[in-house]
């Protein structure tokens, strides 16, 4: 078992102390004060064979096992987009073909509003904590610098489900369970507890924008506010595809990845015919953008169930007719670049090819989103077109398939750029 972000061995002294049938548990955590509790306890408890590391690199050098159960518990929610990438790219060899990864999710840091107890409560909608420690301010004549409405903000943006299965989905693996079968439970939190992770100045001055004096907290930790509730669920990603390789991430030398850019993830789909052509479409008037380019059919993933693929899939149904009874994924992430939109703002496309069959090459466009479609030998058709011509998922394939041919040099040697799935 591999215990991402182990904190001080919570999971790994649980199972020790519960003598689950686990063979080696392995952990890293970002804090050497943690890894060092890690350490003591494994000095003194002797765990059948457990290593604690400080960064994954480290794990990953180690003559690390390949892990069937990964926990990531409250720490997914702690990583933003590309630093998720950057340490699923990396353990993706160190996982079985079987694999499940388990954490735990928090009304914090993910949005969900379900049935709790039979009553269909909103459990994001306020917070009872922030309102008693407003009103024990008020008491102490303490102004604090920010207003209640501001307080409650998440202290970082929250996750979603749809988000999260996109994410998974690029690896492999499938999020369980679906978002209705959801089991939410209470949790109680201590005042005191609440008081001290609160106080704590790095989220001091991310809920209230700045300290707080010292004074303010003294009297907080006196009184007894009472418990408060939060709500949570715990879920699991199943492996389901087998040798799977992670996309290559190509990008355009602009991109500012100082800069915190939104991402952008869309998808687009290779549908070949039986003679091996491919299927490109003129984007019409209807399109938001490109308009009169060749290109992929091709989507933005919206907030919509069914992940990436159910995404593209429905797309396809809406736009020209087609419905495929198999997709794959060819190249997950197979681009990422920045672009000016309208505003003059920067933005990260993540594109995800997909690839498909279709026997029959009658396809007619069923909105004005595309104007007509052609057949053709993609290599030869896109080495035609003009790459500025050429919209995102266009280009996206275009670079994919000049990896594939070996026509790009500075490609070829890169780890992950081989031909997956298709
Ligand atoms: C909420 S604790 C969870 C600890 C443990 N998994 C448990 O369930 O008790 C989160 C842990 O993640 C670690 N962490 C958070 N972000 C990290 C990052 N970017 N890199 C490495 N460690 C990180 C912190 O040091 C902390 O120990």
């Amino acid at each position: 078992m591999l215990d991402i972000f182990c904190g001080n061995g919570a999971v790994s002294r649980a199972i020790h102390e519960h003598k689950l049938p686990v063979s080696a548990v392995w952990g890293f955590d970002g804090s050497p004060k943690m890894i060092a509790e890690c350490e003591c306890w494994r000095q003194q408890a002797k765990p059948a064979d457990s290593q604690f590391f400080s960064h994954p690199d480290e794990l990953c050098r180690s003559n690390a096992p390949r892990f069937q159960i990964v926990t990531i518990n409250m720490g997914i929610f702690q990583l933003d987009l590309r630093a998720r990438h950057f340490l699923f790219q990396r353990l993706l060899r160190h996982l079985s073909d079987d694999c499940v990864v388990i954490f735990t999710t928090y009304a914090a840091d993910f949005e969900f509003s379900t049935e709790v107890a039979g009553q269909c409560l909103d459990v994001n909608a306020d917070n009872p904590f922030k309102e008693r420690f407003f009103g024990i301010c008020r008491s102490l004549q303490y102004e604090p610098p920010c207003e209640y409405a501001e307080a409650i903000a998440p202290v970082f943006p929250k996750d979603n489900y749809h988000s999260l299965s996109c994410f998974f989905e690029l690896y492999g693996f499938q999020l369980e369970p679906k978002p209705k079968d959801l089991s939410v439970l209470p949790i109680e939190r201590t005042w005191e507890d609440r008081i001290a992770f609160t106080s704590i100045p790095v989220i001091s001055r991310k809920i209230f924008g700045e300290e707080m004096p010292d004074s303010v907290w003294k009297r907080m930790s006196e009184v007894d506010g009472g418990p408060d509730t939060t709500y949570g669920t715990v879920m699991r990603a199943r492996r389901l595809r087998r040798n799977w390789n992670p996309g290559h991430c190509f990008s355009h030398a602009g991109v500012d990845f100082s800069k915190s850019l939104p991402i952008r993830l869309a998808t687009a789909l290779v549908i070949r015919s039986q003679r091996g052509r491919v299927l490109f479409a003129k984007r019409g008037e209807g399109a938001r953008d490109f308009r009169g380019e060749w290109s992929l059919p091709s989507c933005f993933a919206q907030e919509r169930k069914g992940g990436l693929e159910g995404n593209v899939r429905k797309s396809m149904d809406e736009h020209l007719g087609i419905r495929l009874n198999k997709i794959n994924m060819l190249q997950p992430l197979s681009i990422r670049f920045s672009q000016r939109r309208g505003d003059g703002s920067d933005w990260i496309l993540a594109m995800c090819l997909f690839e498909g069959a279709l026997e029959d090459e009658e396809v007619t466009p069923r909105t004005d989103k595309y104007s007509e479609v052609i057949w053709k030998d993609a290599w030869s058709f896109l080495t035609r077109l003009e790459r500025t011509s050429m919209g995102d998922c266009t280009k996206s394939y275009s670079d994919f398939l000049r990896v594939i041919q070996g026509k790009d040099e500075l490609l070829r040697g890169a780890p992950n750029a081989q031909h997956v799935g298709g």
